[in-house]
């Protein structure tokens, strides 16, 4: 249970598919001992399918309704970092409940990062078939969505380790300088 004094005490983060969010999530948690919470993990341990599955079967606009119900579960997290889907950028109650939980960071990659990441199996729905002009497509559609974010640390170019320690340092800046006001 969540001591609501220590509410707020989250970080969430966000980029497109392939900008290391599960991956640098990971080094948060190791290294300041948060809780990761994958949210794609978490809608398909709350549903009993695979990604891929829910969106074969009960398509894109159910796995995005799961995905604002997974986020509306996080509401009461603490010390928790939050590695969301690429996708959950799109609609406007989603940018309400992630900033209920904590800053929200963007991990900005450049296109030939993400598309070398993304691979060609990647289990993403959205990415398969090989139609990287699509992808890129979508990619750039989003981008002013992602700028939206609350910080923006760059997620290529370093070890995921750096990039974690970067977001830690800016948000105890960003601590120090709130509680001198
Ligand atoms: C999606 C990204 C995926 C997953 C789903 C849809 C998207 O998560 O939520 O396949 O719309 O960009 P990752 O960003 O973790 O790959």
């Amino acid at each position: 249970m969540c001591d609501h004094s220590e509410a707020g005490n989250n970080i969430v983060l966000i980029g497109f598919m392939g900008a290391g969010k599960s991956t640098v999530g990971h080094e948060i948690e190791r290294r300041a001992g948060y809780r990761l919470v994958d949210l794609d993990a978490l809608i398909v341990e709350c549903c009993g399918r695979s990604i891929p599955e829910i969106f074969a079967c009960e398509g894109e606009a159910a796995f995005r309704g799961r995905e604002t119900e997974a986020l509306r579960s996080l509401a009461t997290a603490c010390r928790t970092v939050v590695a969301t889907g690429g996708g959950v950028v799109g609609k406007a109650e989603n940018w309400a409940l992630m900033r209920r939980i904590g800053p929200v960071i963007y991990l900005r990659c450049r296109w030939e990062t993400l598309r070398g990441r993304i691979g060609a199996a990647s289990g993403r729905p959205l990415a398969d078939g090989g139609d990287w002009e699509r992808v890129e497509n979508l990619y750039r559609s989003r981008l002013p969505l992602y700028e939206q974010a609350d910080f923006i640390v760059d997620g290529d170019g370093s070890e995921p380790a750096v990039v974690a320690k970067a977001i830690l340092n800016l948000l105890r800046k960003r601590e120090g300088e709130c509680s001198k006001r």
